[in-house]
């Protein structure tokens, strides 16, 4: 029989272990710094989708590392709060339509976290995350399919990334992905900083 999960508390323990247990500094230091779940409150957020939500049927390959923790996205991912925070006069509607987040911990919850953010990004396959910046410091573990990635000052920048590798970005360093041939699913830490906007340059 299959294990359901689909509660925010339990995404959140699974991006805990799996960045706790990859053989990266910054993930394991990024873990090291999220709150123990039980002194978190969860809000119930309302599940919202959008057409690119359907990109989750083809997604690309996981990674040993990645894989528990995408099998119970794919099982709950319609459950989820998906978002698109971007608007289409600032980014254009290729982006609009191809991407999309949603929330395991985040200032207006599921779980309520204020001093950071944990989430899940989907880029349809070829779509481009343009350079952009922001205040606070940012992990991604690709969790599924691969990226071109791209960072000012990023070691071995730019190359792909697949799925269980690690980026790093410091406060304000300016980045970019494109998805490759498949759907990308990320998994995406934010610590310190501003919760602003990026900043598109
Ligand atoms: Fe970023």
């Amino acid at each position: 029989m299959t294990k359901c999960i689909n509660s925010p508390k339990e995404l959140f323990k699974l991006a805990y272990k799996m960045a706790s247990n990859l053989k990266d500094e910054n993930a394991n230091s990024f873990a090291a710094d999220l709150p123990h779940i039980d002194k978190l409150s969860v809000h119930k957020l309302t599940p919202s989708l959008l057409p690119i939500t359907n990109a989750m049927k083809s997604i690309g390959s996981t990674a040993k590392s990645t894989v528990e923790l995408v099998t119970a996205i794919k099982n709950a991912y319609k459950l989820q709060a998906w978002r698109q925070p971007y608007l289409e006069k600032d980014i254009g509607s290729t982006f609009t339509n191809g991407s999309a987040w949603f929330p395991i911990a985040d200032v207006n919850g599921p779980i309520v976290y204020n001093k950071g953010l944990v989430e899940i990004m989907l880029l349809n396959k070829g779509i481009t995350y343009p350079k952009h910046s922001h205040s606070p410091e940012e992990l991604y573990i690709v969790l599924a399919g691969q990226v071109w990635w791209e960072a000012e000052g990023g070691a071995n920048s730019p190359c792909w990334k697949k799925a269980g590798d690690v980026i790093h970005h410091s406060p304000n360093q300016v980045h970019a992905i494109t998805a490759g041939e498949e759907a990308v699913l990320i998994l995406n830490f934010w610590r310190g900083g501003a919760f602003e906007m990026p900043s598109i340059t």
